[in-house]
């Protein structure tokens, strides 16, 4: 039996998952690491952590599936997206990477829009720059550590540093190079005209590949360190937005996906590169070949019912909090919940925006603030889907969704009817590491494609259509979108201000 691995190196783990020809999961191994905040805003890791974890997630998930080495015929990668990595002449790493969800680079972000210019910043990369991203990351070390900047000559992403590891090659996938907002995006590859006026050596930026590329092998030296046979080939996998999309099967026009964790992630595949032209929207390349995406990021989500549980009901399990939420009416009786609650990325790009209740009446109780929480959160994933109509994504068959608030029917309900469109649950729940095995395995041959793959591997399991609370939901809506709007001035004086 041919085996294929799917490596994920995310913020908090490294997960290595094996799956069979037939894309049927055989073991699934993790290795936990953690990262660093040294300064109020920074985000920091240390790019052994990821080699060390791989080695052991690889040997934990070889054992575990009782494979031979010399069955393991290929190997996709995927992880965190936009972290710097940066590297010298001899490839030594020369300061903790700088992750996708550090803050420090607005005053960089500021200064790219006014070098390059706005309007013609978003017209190449699909995007406008913000502070997650890899570029202004690179404008920060020029700045502020220059004699590291002067010493670098590769710049790599989280786990093409653990390629680099595995095959000694410098190589990246176009999904995750794009989130360096360093990409072409229509030509799906660097913009060499961007990284000059930026003031960045195109030497620095590695060849690129689509996800079912192979960009290297398996050298001794790495065969010997993670338990494998040399010679595997490594395929270009894709970031882990991208690459989770291949595991729940968003891989084609109309199908859209969800992720419903801590942050709630929209997302839909595009056959060209669309843009959201006031660049709210991320635009980037998929991992599926020729392929791009649009994605919407909240960052609070699932995360908000967590605060709300942990701050008035610590008592409450999940499931007993979002019963008492389905005894209250669509609409929880005019509460309106805003999720702002760590600032915002979609729709609002905007770190000092706040959560908040507003229309609270002696007539609620807890359970309508449990309610208004999960409703507040399908508003917001409502607004990162109204900016994919805006651009031009008008054709909507199914969206997927996936995440531990998936898990609750009534939070589907909401959503299905708050977007007026059919939610689904899939069977597959390992996300990107298995989209990484699957890209993997069509790469190898095994699929012709990295839609039959998904067609194959990936079943619904539910269904839940709108109701009739969509009418109710459209009116209330209207009003949600006026909200932060009329409060932005207040949420910037109270942060900037009075704290
Ligand atoms: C995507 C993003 C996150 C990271 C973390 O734009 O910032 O999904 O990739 O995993």
């Amino acid at each position: 039996m041919d085996s294929y691995l799917g490596i994920d190196i995310s913020t908090t783990s490294t997960k290595t998952i094996a799956v069979d020809s037939l894309g049927k999961i055989l073991a699934v191994s993790s290795s936990e690491y953690a990262y660093e905040t040294p300064f109020p805003l920074w985000s920091e890791q240390d790019p052994d952590l990821w080699w060390e974890a791989t080695k052991k997630s690889v040997r934990g998930c070889i054992a575990q599936a009782g494979l031979e080495p010399s069955q393991v015929k290929g190997i996709g990668l995927t992880g965190q997206m936009h972290g710097l990595v940066i590297l010298d002449e001899k490839g030594m790493v020369l300061r903790p990477s700088i992750l996708w969800n550090d803050q420090r680079t607005q005053q960089q972000c500021d200064e790219i829009r006014n070098v390059i210019g706005k309007e013609e910043f978003i017209k190449v990369t699909g995007n406008d720059a913000l502070t997650g991203f890899t570029a202004p990351k690179i404008v920060w070390v020029k700045e502020k550590e220059p004699h590291l900047f002067e010493k670098i000559r590769h710049i790599l992403l989280p786990k093409d540093f653990v390629r680099y590891k595995l095959t000694g090659e410098f190589a990246l996938d176009r999904a995750d190079g794009s989130g360096t907002i360093l990409f072409d995006l229509k030509e799906r590859n660097w913009s060499y005209d961007l990284i000059g006026r930026l003031g960045f050596d195109p030497v620095w930026f590695p060849p690129t590949f689509e996800g079912t590329q192979i960009t290297g092998l398996l050298t001794k030296q790495a065969g010997e360190e993670v338990g494998l046979t040399q010679g595997i080939p490594v395929f270009g996998g894709g970031g882990d937005q991208a690459a989770s999309a291949v595991g729940t099967g968003a891989v084609k026009e109309g199908i859209l996906s969800i992720s419903l964790g801590t942050s709630g992630v929209i997302f839909a595949s595009t056959d060209s590169p669309r843009i959201e032209p006031e660049g709210r929207l991320h635009a980037f390349c998929h991992a599926v070949p020729g392929k791009w995406h649009l994605m919407g990021v909240m960052l609070s989500a699932a995360g908000s019912l967590r605060w709300f549980k942990d701050t008035f009901r610590k008592e409450a399990s999940f499931d007993d909090l979002v019963a008492e939420a389905g005894d209250v009416e669509p609409g929880s009786d005019g509460l309106l919940f805003l999720p702002y609650l760590t600032g915002e990325r979609t729709p609002y790009p905007d770190p000092l925006a706040r959560g908040g209740f507003i229309g609270i009446t002696v007539r609620h109780t807890i359970r309508h603030f449990t309610r208004a929480v999960l409703e507040g959160v399908a508003f917001g994933l409502r607004d990162g889907f109204e900016l994919m109509n805006e651009a031009g994504l008008q054709r909507v068959e199914q969206v997927r969704i996936t995440g531990g608030g998936s898990k609750s029917l009534l939070w589907r309900q909401i959503i299905a009817d708050v977007l007026n469109t059919e939610i689904v649950t899939i069977n597959s729940e390992e996300g990107a590491a298995f989209g990484a095995a699957l890209l993997a395995a069509t790469g190898a041959g095994v699929f012709d494609s990295v839609e039959q793959a998904c067609a194959n591997t990936i079943m619904v399991k539910d269904r839940v259509v709108p109701g009739s609370a969509s009418t109710l939901y459209e009116k209330i809506y209207s009003e949600y979108r006026l909200l932060y709007p009329s409060l932005k001035n207040t949420f910037h004086r109270i942060a900037e201000d009075i704290l």
